[in-house]
């Protein structure tokens, strides 16, 4: 079985490396001739614990491989996966689809120079509902009486966890027509059979659904406990004990319920947006996610007017002292982190901001330049006015508190976490602030806060 992954981001570069691991021929195509040549000479473009080594082994036995010529990939391939990006479109929030269709046309004119087997045309990319079935008219145009099927394969992976989440994920979602299609992807997807990994066969449309509905989900879940941590600060609660007191009920499941600063990344803002939009278009507003996309950019800016509120009431020449600026552990990806809206608002507010994360800085210098960037953590809290916790790297968790009460000018802490348990904060001397607990400071907004500053 051959493959070609078309776009090689942190999907396709991990999709196409598990799959080789489980003995599948891959070859990673993508336009960007820097990001092949890095992987060529064995770098990795970007940071995912055990990508590394999984690419070495993997293209040392000849099974993985890298090129910008789509058309030798295409061609010796049995099926051709798209994964490159859909961003949110710029000014409507609709997913940009250009290189959904640029990538098919690519392909659908390989196809026209080949042996004209039989090719599994699969998109992998999130795409709203109708696309794939947009692919397969743009491939039909191009062969009339080309042999290819189509497939929805959309991808559940978590950066950070992404080859676990890929070689063991809770399903697998096929959606097809094509009975060949189907053989052929549930004989890529075998060996998690072993794993009696669950398979859902089903249409095109309905796999394209599903991945929108279960990121819409979750960033729902993620919401509704960031609102009940504002409901815990005001009448006196421990979120906590909520997430643990409702998680603990099987219908609901504990995971993702968090208390944070709003969720980011480069999924569930983007994925939320584009399925409101489709959802308009199809004339069936969705309220829910609407609602709680809203709600979710109002809380971003509320966290730099919290940590106005903990630093007295004003930042203005101020200096801050910020841990982890990308949208969460173990990735380096900027995209949509909290920080992003965070930052610059201290900053329109007069704050200098003195910043550290472990793997995310060189992408965040090309977002947010006029940060002093930090060789560590403690470096970053040399004469600060306020440390703030903004990323739950496992580094953070165990910081020496009696230096970082050295270290600091006023011993004001600010997780937006809840990394550290409020009782052992004060014990240490720290003014600590954290998300919807008792027995951290009180933080009661300032509503002459940022917005009306900046
Ligand atoms: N990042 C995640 O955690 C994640 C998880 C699940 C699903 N997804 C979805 O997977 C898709 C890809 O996301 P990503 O984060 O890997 O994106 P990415 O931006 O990291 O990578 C996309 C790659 O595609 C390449 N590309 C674009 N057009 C091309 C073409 N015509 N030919 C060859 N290469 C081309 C780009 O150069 C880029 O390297 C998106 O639809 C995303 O929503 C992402």
């Amino acid at each position: 079985m051959r493959i070609a992954m078309i776009g090689t981001g942190y999907v396709g570069l991990v999709s196409g490396a598990c799959f080789s691991e489980f003995g599948v021929s891959v070859t990673c195509v993508d336009k960007d001739a820097g990001k092949i040549g890095r992987l060529v000479r064995g770098e990795i473009p970007i940071f995912e614990p055990g990508l590394d080594q999984l690419v070495a082994s993997n293209a040392a036995a000849g099974r993985l491989s890298f090129t910008t010529d789509l058309n030798a990939a295409v061609n010796a391939a049995d099926a051709v996966f798209i994964a490159v990006g859909t961003p949110s479109r710029r000014g409507d929030g609709h997913a940009d689809l250009s290189y959904v269709f640029a990538a098919a046309g690519e392909i659908a004119a390989a196809l026209g120079q080949g042996t004209g087997d039989r090719t599994v045309v699969v998109t992998k990319s999130t795409v709203p509902v109708g696309t794939g079935r947009k692919v397969g008219r743009i491939l039909k145009n191009a062969l009339p009486a080309g042999r290819f099927d189509v497939a929805s394969n959309p991808e559940f992976l978590r950066e950070g966890s992404a080859i676990q989440d890929f070689m063991r994920p809770d399903r697998v979602v096929i959606g097809t027509e094509s009975e060949h299609a189907r053989a052929v992807l549930g004989a890529l997807y075998r060996p998690l059979y072993l794993l009696e990994t669950p398979m859902v066969f089903t249409s095109l449309e309905t796999a394209e659904l599903i991945k929108y509905a279960a990121n819409a989900f979750l960033a729902t879940k993620i919401t509704f406990i960031n609102e009940m941590a504002d409901l815990c600060e005001a009448v006196g609660a421990d979120v906590q004990d909520i997430a643990r007191g409702i998680g603990l009920d099987g219908r609901i499941g504990r995971k993702f319920l968090h208390a944070g600063p709003g969720f980011g990344g480069s999924c569930f803002p983007k994925d939320c947006q584009a399925l409101v939009r489709s959802a308009e278009l199809a004339e069936t507003p969705l309220s829910i996610v609407e609602t709680v996309l809203r709600v979710n950019d109002a809380r971003k800016q509320r966290m730099a007017d919290r940590v106005v509120s903990a630093c007295g009431g004003a930042v203005a020449g101020k200096t801050l002292a910020v841990l982890g600026l990308t949208f969460k552990p173990n990735t380096d990806d900027m995209r949509d982190s909290p920080s992003l809206a965070i930052l610059p608002a201290l900053q329109a507010a007069g704050a200098m901001v003195r910043a550290f994360d472990p793997e995310g800085m060189a992408e965040a210098k090309k977002l947010m330049p006029d940060l002093d960037y930090c060789g560590d953590a403690y470096q970053a809290m040399e004469d600060a006015d306020a440390l703030i916790l903004i990323t739950e790297w496992n580094e953070f968790r165990a910081l020496d508190l009696g230096r970082v009460k050295a270290l600091l000018r006023q011993p004001v802490v600010i997780d937006l976490r809840n990394i550290y348990q409020p009782d052992e904060m004060t014990a240490a001397g720290l003014s600590y602030h954290s998300i919807g607990r008792p027995g951290s400071e009180p933080v009661g907004e300032t509503h002459a806060g940022l917005r009306v500053i900046a």
